[in-house]
């Protein structure tokens, strides 16, 4: 079945959303997700949106805490435009009523999260700060936008020039061909490749892959960020604990109540991500369990329902003062390169959100900036397509993929065993490389001809093509920085700052 649209839109998250409601009023929009509406990240965000409200706060702080944090390995022009128009995209926010919480004196209540230096995280329902932001937008989206859940991206479909202009779907009633003007990924990120992780089982890298595959560029694979805190309970991860409950004063303790974070950095449980991620895996790796002890925060369950929740669903008894947690893979920094309009390196194909690489994270995301990017670069990318119009007349497709056989693939369970092993909080060369030879090459995961595959199958490809991208980035960058620890290679390299390790056209370049 064809489908014929101006705008496609592949995602349901912040960004998708909040392009799709600028780009409604103009254009005919499709959005196809992969699963219902509410399976994104951004749905889950608990934390909130970091943005420069307070007065004591300013534009080069909340800049400095992002380039600090991400270890200076950014795109700066666009760290600038996130925050500063970020910032004002935020305001009107607050002024046309969303619902953020609020103090007594009706000023919006700034949480605190890791390494920010001042509090700016606006959050909503207490913990429940994506939820009522994502149910915000759809309230004001017009049934004129088509959301298509439960149908899965798998091909995207470029004309004879090389333009994109659609995508292939696959659902449960089958296959689908969308003909779009103007193809947005935003399909968010990839903590579903590790078996310990704080998103949906959903959270696939997809949009990378179908990227990938089409020839665009990608960058930044070797970044994946880990939370520190997931509720961890009969040996699983079960949902995040968000950062803002140290922001409340939690404290990361071992079995004997004893501080881990003592000595390990000046911003103690608030540091960078990187840093208490690996403080908790270090522990644990010795043996040792990690908590967060809550014992010092007042009116916990009015603060964190969703926490509360989730550890009463989990057998977590909060008087007890202690939450049992330990780290998991939350939001990788890399992605498919994109400008601050979301442009890709191939024409009419957009990225934006957690599946772009922007350079606004670095090598480690500052707290609560996501959602913020989503609005940003969302808003950003929908007025330049406004702006470009709809006027693409050539939807001749190219000749598709289909030459070579399948590759032979782990397991889901094993590949999300072997990430979370040889590509997980800490690496070194001779992991990497023992995995990367058992992983299909990056040739051999181009032409596979994709048609008449099973949605298992498909995804299972599809985490495939983004653990070899990651694999190989992760042996190519021979430095630590960030979310990247390279036991081997402990040092930071001032030449390696600014230096990105490149996917294009199926093959790597630095
Ligand atoms: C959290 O609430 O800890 C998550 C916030 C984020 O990842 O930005």
């Amino acid at each position: 079945m064809d489908v014929k649209t101006d705008v496609l839109i592949i995602g349901s998250g912040i960004a998708a959303l909040q392009a799709a409601l600028l780009l409604e009023e103009h254009f005919q929009i499709q959005i196809v997700t992969k699963s219902s509406i509410y399976m994104s990240s951004s749905y889950r965000a608990q934390g909130g949106i970091a943005a420069v409200i307070s007065e004591e706060d300013h534009i080069q702080h909340h800049m400095a805490d992002t380039l600090k944090a991400g270890e200076y390995h950014h795109e700066k022009r666009h760290v600038k435009t996130l925050i500063k128009d970020g910032t004002e995209i935020m305001q009107n926010y607050l002024k046309n009523g969303l619902p953020v919480d609020r103090q007594v004196d009706g000023k919006p209540a700034l949480g605190l999260e890791g390494a920010h230096s001042h509090h700016r995280i606006l959050h909503a329902g207490g913990d429940r700060t994506g939820q009522i932001f994502i149910d915000y937008l759809l309230h004001k989206l017009s049934p004129k936008t088509k959301i298509n859940c439960y149908e899965m991206a798998y091909e995207l479909l470029r004309n004879t020039d090389g333009d994109c202009v659609g995508v292939l779907t696959k659902g449960e009633k089958g296959t689908k061909r969308y003909l779009a003007h103007h193809v947005i990924l935003a399909t968010g990120g990839a903590g579903a490749l590790y078996s310990s992780t704080s998103n949906f089982p959903t959270n696939t890298g997809d949009g990378i892959a179908l990227a990938f595959r089409a020839g665009a560029a990608i960058s930044d694979m070797e970044f994946m960020q880990f939370h520190p805190s997931l509720l961890w309970c009969k040996n699983e991860a079960k949902g995040l604990v968000s950062e803002a409950v140290r922001g409340a004063g939690g404290i990361f303790v071992n079995a004997q109540h004893q501080p881990i974070m003592t000595g390990l950095h000046a911003q103690l449980d608030l540091a960078p991500r990187h840093i208490t991620a690996l403080a908790l895996f270090t522990k644990r790796a010795a043996g040792e369990e990690t908590f967060i002890d809550i014992a010092n925060i007042q009116d916990f369950e009015a603060k964190f329902p969703t926490i509360t929740q989730l550890c009463h669903d989990n057998h977590v008894h909060l008087q007890d003062g202690l939450i049992p947690v330990a780290p998991g893979s939350h939001f990788l920094m890399g992605g498919v390169i994109a400008d601050d309009k979301g442009r890709t390196t191939i024409p009419n194909l957009y990225a934006v959100g957690e599946v772009a690489c922007t350079g606004v994270h670095g090598a480690n995301r500052l707290a609560s900036n996501s959602l913020l990017e989503g609005i940003t670069f969302g808003q950003k990318m929908a007025q330049f397509i406004i702006q470009k119009g709809c006027h693409q007349k050539n939807f001749l497709l190219e000749n598709p993929h289909c030459t070579d056989k399948m590759p032979s693939l782990f397991s889901k369970p094993q590949l999300q065993q072997h990430m979370m092993q040889f590509l997980g909080i800490v690496r070194n060369i001779d992991d990497l490389q023992h995995f990367v030879q058992q992983l299909p090459s990056l040739q051999s995961l181009l032409h596979v001809n994709l048609n008449g595959l099973e949605l298992a199958e498909l995804e299972l490809f599809m985490m495939h093509v983004v653990a070899t991208l990651m694999a190989h980035a992760a042996i190519t960058r021979t430095e630590t920085r960030g979310a990247h620890i390279r036991t081997d290679k402990p040092e930071m390299e001032a030449q390696w700052a600014s230096r990105w390790i490149i996917f294009s056209q199926g093959q790597m370049k630095v």
